[in-house]
């Protein structure tokens, strides 16, 4: 089985977000099950020099984007047993960041055709093509539409996943026409077309052969009208292709047990754990002291992840005696609040308004509690990772969050978490209040939650096994 992802972003490559993580580790887990998974993205001006200068040319041609010809490379690189293609061109990719310009639909209009017309020059004929987000949207579409005819094409079969129904690359219509070269019939309502303009989510969603997304909760939640951003009924005419399944997290790279970036190892020992929390504390400049919760936020900081809830509640949580660690950038209203908050309680509050890998494993480490209160969340990262420090969530029950996190019910003793459902700043403030509560005065409890993450599997183990499954499905009628 060969299977060719298509992102627009892995680690270690480039990130702005958990889509990154995904791409940086299901392929390993896949390959470790047998399969034959290579990745292909574009080739960013900031992807790390060390990366980049280990990178071999192994193709070179000219892609037709409209009228405009240009140059493509593509560049090939080992990468912890996994082989990651890049498309080179430098008047599209060698820029700043990796979105927000002008151009995007060009930008990924090239990168689709170009993984397209790279094929058959990469020695590498996939099964699959499995594709991710609106950037990669109009792959199953081209596919279908300009090459279902050439023998090479005619048996690759395309799936669409989903990370986050809310982006959706919308643009205008007469651009993407000639971008394309696709008919009007491609654009009517029932095809393209989208709030007016068109569609690049829109499309891999219509015409790949299989969806998936990534937690049942949220596969389900997009077929209302309420998460489903005007694509909901289009997913619920293709719900008998619309599967859902939980990501899963990288767990060598997660690992409290032998992650490079903790000054005491631990796995079980809350002591041990307890050593990382005060050494952060010292490092952060707030009180040292191993009694206080400390409650973690890492996080992009944008509103889909509940923070006007935080906001709205903000200086009831800091009349608590407990410390708020944020780390993450975004939008410049929340980062401001968080700004502030840290001057005005510096006894409470450490914001860190930037983004550092090692500091992220350091917080997961050392916080007694993680936030989550999203609007929606397709799966959420954050949570497995403080799953697997320890670290007790407290998630909205929405997506992949209601799937991961189970509520901490005190007359049975099951839970790894608190949760509460309805999108309202006060709910949450209970349900922190709670946490905290049992942190300092239910020590039994405690240790009960402790006991019950333990038990949870969040690496990738199962869910690959469930993409093997629908990637076998779908091509079990090839010859
Ligand atoms: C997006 C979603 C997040 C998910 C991630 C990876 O960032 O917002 O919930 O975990 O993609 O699938």
């Amino acid at each position: 089985m060969k299977v060719l992802f298509a992102a627009s972003e892995a680690v270690p490559f480039a990130k702005t977000g958990g889509l990154a993580d995904v791409i940086g580790s299901l392929p390993k887990e896949l390959t470790r099950q047998g399969l034959d998974v290579r990745v292909i993205l574009p080739k960013y001006g900031d992807i790390p020099a060390v990366y980049r200068d280990e990178m071999t040319l192994i193709a070179a041609f000219d892609v037709y984007i409209g009228w405009r010809k240009q140059y493509i490379g593509i560049e090939v690189l080992e990468y912890e047993g996994v082989t990651f293609y890049f498309v080179d061109n430098e008047f599209y990719f060698k820029r700043p960041g990796l979105y927000g310009y002008g151009d995007e639909a060009e930008r990924f209009g090239f990168f689709c055709r170009g993984v397209i017309e790279a094929l058959p020059l990469m020695d590498f004929q996939p099964d699959v093509i499995h594709c991710h987000d609106w950037q990669t949207g109009m792959i199953p579409v081209l596919l279908k539409a300009h090459y279902s005819h050439v023998p090479f094409y005619s048996q690759i079969k395309t799936m669409s996943t989903i990370h986050n129904l809310k982006y959706q690359g919308v643009f205008n219509q007469p651009l993407l026409k000639d971008l394309f070269g696709l008919s009007d019939d491609h654009f009517t309502g029932t095809a393209l077309e989208l709030h007016g303009g068109a569609s690049f989510l829109k499309g891999g969603l219509l015409y790949a052969d299989q969806i998936t997304t990534v937690s049942q909760t949220y596969a389900e939640e997009i077929q209302t009208p309420f998460y489903g951003e005007f694509l909901d009924s289009l997913l619920r005419h293709r719900k008998d292709q619309l599967t859902g399944i939980v990501n899963g997290i990288d767990y060598e790279v997660f690992d409290p047990m032998s992650d490079p970036h903790l000054v005491q190892p631990y796995r079980d020992s809350l002591p041990k754990k307890e050593q990382n929390k005060l050494a952060l504390q010292e490092q952060l400049g707030l009180p040292v002291n191993a009694d206080v919760p400390m409650i973690a936020l890492v996080t992009r900081l944008v509103q889909q992840k509940g923070l006007d809830l935080i906001q709205h509640v903000l200086s009831e949580i800091l009349s608590m005696d407990v410390q708020l660690v944020v780390l993450g950038t975004g939008d410049p209203a929340y980062e401001q609040m968080f700004r502030q908050a840290a001057e005005t309680h510096p006894d409470k509050v450490s914001a860190q308004i930037w983004f550092n890998e090692p500091l992220a494993h350091q917080i997961y480490a050392s916080s007694d509690l993680f936030l989550m209160p999203s609007q929606f969340e397709p799966c959420g990262i954050g949570q497995l990772i403080a799953l697997r420090y320890r670290s007790v969530p407290i998630v909205r029950e929405t997506g992949g969050l209601k799937d991961t996190v189970q509520p901490f019910n005190e007359f049975t003793g099951e839970g790894t978490g608190f949760t509460f459902s309805h999108y309202n700043a006060h709910d949450m403030l209970h349900t922190i209040r709670r946490a905290v509560y049992f942190y300092k005065n239910d020590r039994d409890s405690w240790l009960k939650i402790q006991q019950n993450m333990k038990k949870g599997d969040f690496s990738w183990k199962k869910s690959a096994q469930q993409y093997i499954a629908l990637y076998k499905e779908m091509i079990k009628h090839n010859v």
